[in-house]
Order: structure tokens, then C-alpha cells, then sequence
């Protein structure tokens, strides 16, 4: 096989030799455990390959790399490195099934599909930004539409206004006491909100200071953004230009490819951006003739103690603007009979939000911020997952509180409320940014000392959270989930002889970025070593304990997965029934006499009756 990358050779070595005799290869291993380089994930996916050969796994992603083998995917295919996509081995790429020829009925379909049609020759002159460009007659046909054109523009396009996003990992302040740790966008959660107008060209730079892939997903843009910010290697940043013209409320997040977007996004890697119409008004702002005098950028989102209860929508706290009852304890004051514009983002990643204002009907609500998706009244707006709304409406003539909450009450007593405050001496205008707090390094470390609790999806969290799950010495197997770059439970106590099992329950193995949903477990302590092969979707390993003690544990490919096994030895039985003291006992020969005279007794009264 082909020496895909110079980390490879010790990497799989270290596996191989680490499963089968412990110590030397396990030296290796856990030498090369801490290094973070982006090529292994092509490494690793080759050695998965291999050993997957023949399997119907095997099978499936070789089909998938021959199918995209040829195609213009930008940085992604089904078995790409971020750093220059090798081909896979001949010997691989010999067993991949012929792809299947798509049906008749769709070749059907795709052969009358018309070819685009280039735009008359009449056409407006082209801004002089496209000159030069690449398929000319389809831009030129987009600016002559009615219809708004498409967000590219040329990479060397003299940008309007310059963004910045920094990823990374660490930790953040929910309030309550409590501290969570995961991934950051601009050290907070949700990350910097982003206002443009309609209209401008926009670069944006995504800077990775974390020791893992980050990357980027722009939903403002009407392009592809994740074949220049998506699978950014530790260190390094990446730029995209691209008109923002869609106006409208939009959400980011960090995309470092495939199975590692969704982790990412559920794990607190997102923030809005809103882009303002140019072309028409807000219909509210028309009708006062100015604009509002409360703007509130608002994100509803969750926050996840584990991998299992993310992917399975399970929140622990629900929270507006990364912060516990955050405008509860700081409410938005705003004067009576004041313009109140909302730029509401509902992030999810799972719930879905029902957005109401205790008191308050919408003059306007627009779907997705779109001036044009216009809704007059109301008294929520609906919003799924990313899914946004511009809500517009006045403060009544009278002093007083709304309350601002998700309908879908389970998220507002897990902490999604806030107040609007009509008070007359409030000084507006005011701008309220959909991010979450921001605090110091020392304030986050001050936090986490003086924090109640602990949660973080992939981490042990503190006790009250990931306690661990404790099996008597008659349970002789336990199964141990890996399932969303977590495993559950994370601490587990058994007794010796007991035989763990993790299966894989994570499904999405394709694409490059962040190792895919491909996982094992490796001890990094303990008396005795344990080293899984790595496992796709569906396979297990299991290992049975003998020596007490505590093995701590992580997924290699994902070296922040983490957990514990603890082998202690059953509380030992309980004493032997301690014997009634004489005294209390009734000595066989009394018993006996007793039981005669009651005998008796009964026998005259019975014959006295008679
Ligand atoms: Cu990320
Ligand atoms: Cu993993």
C-alpha cells in the first residue's frame, strides 16, 4: 500500500502492535496520540479501507470515491486530505465496485433538462468586478434579471467591508453556575453577529486557533463557501469574498466536513448575520418614516452534556444569546410606543422554537428576514433549525414588561426567556448583538473553579452530570456507546471480570475534514492497556477488566473524547445475621409447652361453649 503521509506508518503500526502486544506499540501510539495533523484523516481513512476490504463497508466508500473521483468537488470528496487530495491506493481503487449507471427515468429527465440560456445581447453593461470572469454569459444573464443574482464574485474582488471569525475550543459561561466547555467562534458562544448591507462584497476570514479542523458554512451567501472555509487545519486561515445580496437574517457555523459539521454545530460553533435590505424597506420602518428604535439580534439555541443526548435533540439548557435567563437578569429597556425591530435566529440545532411576546401582537414579520416575505399579525413566528425571522412591532403607550420566550415551553423553563422593559426614561435607539457573553481567559478559569457545574459534550463533566454509572458484579458485560464523538456513558464503575463493549453508533463516515464518524477507544491509564481497532458505524470491540483500578480513555482520531472506566471490587457482602441475643429467643422446650397450653386452652373453651 502506498505511504499516503509520513505520520501514517506510525500511526497504523502503533494501532497493530498496540492490540496485539501492549506496551511498545502503546508507546508508540500514545507519542503520536497528542499530534494533531490534518493528513492523517487521510491515513486513516486508507487504513479503515483497508482493512474493510471485501465488507459491504468497504464496498460502499470505494463506490463513493470512484464516484467522485472525476468531479470538481473543490476541497471534499469521499476520501480527501485538506491538504491536497491524493489518489487512493490502485489496489483499493481496483475492488471498488463499478458505480451503478443512474436509472432510466432520471437520464430521462436530465436529457430534456434545457441548457441555461445565455442572456440577450441588449443586456445592461456588467460591473467591471466580473471582468474576465469565467462562464460570463451566466453572470451576464443574472445581472439582467429581475431576480437578485448570486452571491459570487471573483476572489480578487475589492471587498466593502471585512469580517473576521476565530475558531477555537474552550470554555464559556452559561450563568447559574454553570460551565461548559466545547467549540468557540471568537471565544464566545453564539460567536460575533455580522450586519452588512444588501449589496456589498464581503471578505470574510476564518482564523483556526484551535488544535483541531474548524471551518466555515456561510448561509448569507449565496455561493459555495465550504471549498474556501470549510476544513481549516490548526494555525491557518482562510478567506472568501462574496456579495451579501440576499437581504435577510442569516446564520454561520463552523463546517469542518462531513460527520465534524454536525459536532461542531451541535457542540456551539455558529452566530448571525443579518443582511439589511437596500432596495426595499421593512414596511413598518415606510410607515414611521424612520428606523427602529430597539433593534434585538436574538439566537434561540441549546446546549448538550453529551454526544448521545445532541444527536438525539435532548437538551440540558436552552438558552437566548448564550446566557441563562441572560435578559431576565439584564433586561432590554425600550420607551413607550417605541419601534422594536427583532432579528430572531433559531439555531437549534435540534428544538424548534415557537417565538411569542407575552403582551405584544407582530405589526410585520418577514420569513427568513426577506422584506418581501412579508406576514402581517401575529403572536409567534415559527422557526425550525436556522430557520430566522424579522418581527416588527410597537412598544403600547403605557409603562410596563414583555416577556420574550419560546412557546415550545420545555425550552423556556430550560432557560429561554428574556424582558423587554417599556420604560420612559430608556435611552434608545439601542442595539441589542445576537453573541454570547464575552469573558477573559482569567474570568474563564475563575468561573470554572467557583462553577457548580461542569458539562462538555465530549468530556467527563462534573459529578452531578457524568457521574459514573455504576453495574454490581453480577452484570458481566456492559455496553459503552460512542455516538456523537462522545461516548456514553463516559464513567462507568464495574467489578472485575466484567467485559465492556463500545459500539459505534455514529453513521456518517464520508467526507474529509475532522476525522469522520470513525472512532476507537485507547487507554492513556490504568493498570492494564486496551488499545480498539479503529470502528466504523455498527462495528464493537470488547475488553474484559481484571485488575482494579481507573483506565482513562480517548478516541485517537478525536483525541477531546474522553472517558473512564473504574474497576473496584463489590462492597463485600453483607455480615452474617447477627444472632438474637438469648434473652429474646424462646428456647424450644418453652415453645413447645406453650403450644400445649394453648392447645388445651382452646379444647375447654370449645367445650365449655358446647
Ligand atoms: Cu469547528
Ligand atoms: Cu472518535
Amino acid at each position: 500500500m502506498k505511504n499516503l503521509h509520513p505520520c501514517k506508518s506510525s500511526w497504523s503500526r502503533a494501532s497493530r502492535i498496540g492490540t496485539t502486544i501492549g506496551a511498545f506499540g502503546l508507546a508508540v501510539l500514545f507519542a503520536t496520540s497528542a499530534h494533531a495533523c490534518d493528513s492523517c484523516n487521510y491515513a486513516f481513512k486508507e487504513e479503515v479501507l483497508n482493512e474493510r476490504a471485501g465488507t459491504l463497508v468497504g464496498r460502499d466508500l470505494l463506490a463513493a470515491i470512484e464516484n467522485q473521483k472525476d468531479l470538481p468537488l473543490g476541497y471534499t470528496s469521499a476520501l480527501a486530505s485538506t491538504s491536497g487530495a491524493e489518489a487512493p491506493s490502485p489496489v483499493l481503487m481496483a475492488q471498488a465496485s463499478t458505480p451503478r449507471a443512474p436509472a432510466p427515468m432520471l437520464m430521462a429527465q436530465a436529457s430534456s433538462t434545457p441548457a441555461p440560456t445565455p442572456a440577450p445581447a441588449a443586456a445592461k453593461p456588467l460591473p467591471a468586478l466580473f471582468d474576465g470572469a469565467e462562464f460570463i454569459d451566466i453572470i451576464r444573464r443574472d445581472e439582467s434579471l429581475t431576480t437578485r443574482s448570486t452571491s459570487w464574485v471573483p476572489q480578487d474582488a475589492v471587498p466593502d467591508k471585512k469580517f473576521e471569525i476565530i475558531m477555537d475550543q474552550g470554555l464559556s459561561y452559561l450563568g447559574n453556575g454553570v460551565v461548559y466547555n466545547g467549540f468557540r467562534t471568537n471565544r464566545k458562544i453564539p460567536g460575533p453577529t455580522f450586519i452588512m448591507d444588501e449589496g456589498d462584497i464581503i471578505e470574510l476570514t476564518v482564523v483556526n486557533k484551535g488544535t483541531i479542523a474548524h471551518g466555515a458554512s456561510i448561509h448569507a451567501a449565496y455561493t459555495q463557501t465550504s471549498k474556501f472555509l470549510g476544513a481549516i487545519p490548526p494555525g491557518e486561515e482562510r478567506k472568501l469574498l462574496f456579495r451579501a445580496t440576499h437581504p435577510g437574517v442569516f446564520m454561520y457555523h463552523c463546517a469542518p466536513g462531513g460527520h465534524a459539521i454536525p459536532m461542531h454545530v451541535l457542540f456551539g460553533q455558529y452566530g448571525m448575520m443579518v443582511v439589511r435590505p437596500t432596495k426595499t424597506k421593512y414596511k413598518l420602518e415606510e410607515e414611521l418614516g424612520h428606523g427602529p428604535d430597539v433593534e434585538i439580534s436574538l439566537i434561540q439555541h441549546e446546549w448538550y452534556a453529551n454526544g448521545k443526548d445532541a444527536i438525539e435533540g435532548n437538551p440540558m439548557y436552552v438558552t437566548f444569546n448564550g446566557k441563562l435567563f441572560r435578559y431576565i437578569e439584564e433586561p432590554i429597556k425600550a420607551k413607550p410606543g417605541d419601534y422594536v425591530r427583532i432579528n430572531f435566529l433559531n439555531i437549534g440545532p435540534n428544538l424548534l422554537s415557537t417565538f411569542h411576546i407575552v403582551g405584544i401582537l407582530w405589526d410585520y414579520a418577514y420569513w427568513q428576514g426577506h422584506p418581501e416575505a412579508m406576514v402581517p399579525g401575529g403572536q409567534t413566528v415559527t422557526a425550525g433549525p436556522a430557520d430566522s425571522w424579522v418581527i416588527e412591532f410597537r412598544i403600547p403607550p403605557a409603562e410596563g414588561s414583555y416577556t420574550m420566550l419560546s412557546h415550545a415551553v420545555g425550552s423556556t423553563s430550560r432557560g429561554a426567556i428574556g424582558l423587554i422593559v417599556a420604560d420612559k426614561d430608556a435611552e434608545t435607539p439601542v442595539q441589542v448583538a445576537a453573541e454570547g457573553p464575552e469573558y477573559t481567559e482569567e474570568e474563564l478559569e475563575e468561573i470554572a473553579e467557583k462553577a457548580v457545574r461542569r458539562i462538555s459534550p465530549f468530556e467527563i463533566g462534573s459529578d452531578d452530570v457524568d457521574g459514573p454509572v455504576v453495574y454490581g458484579s453480577d452484570v458481566k458485560e456492559v455496553t459503552v456507546k460512542i455516538i456523537g464523538n462522545s461516548f456514553y456513558p463516559k464513567v462507568i464503575d464495574i467489578a472485575p471480570g466484567t467485559t465492556v463493549k463500545w459500539v459505534n453508533e455514529d453513521v456518517f463516515a464520508y467526507l474529509a475534514g475532522e476525522f469522520a464518524g470513525i472512532h476507537n477507544a485507547v487507554a492513556i491509564s490504568g493498570p492494564e492497556r486496551f488499545v480498539s481497532p479503529l470502528m466504523a458505524h455498527a462495528e464493537s470491540y470488547s475488553f474484559t477488566f481484571e485488575q482494579e483500578g481507573e483506565y482513562d480513555y480517548i478516541c485517537t482520531p478525536h483525541p477531546y473524547m474522553k472517558a473512564r472506566v473504574i474497576v473496584s471490587a463489590p462492597p463485600a457482602p453483607p455480615e452474617e445475621p447477627v444472632e438474637v441475643a438469648s434473652t429474646q429467643k424462646v428456647p424450644m422446650w418453652l415453645a413447645a409447652l406453650m403450644a400445649v397450653g394453648l392447645i388445651a386452652t382452646s379444647f375447654g373453651l370449645i367445650r365449655k361453649k358446647s
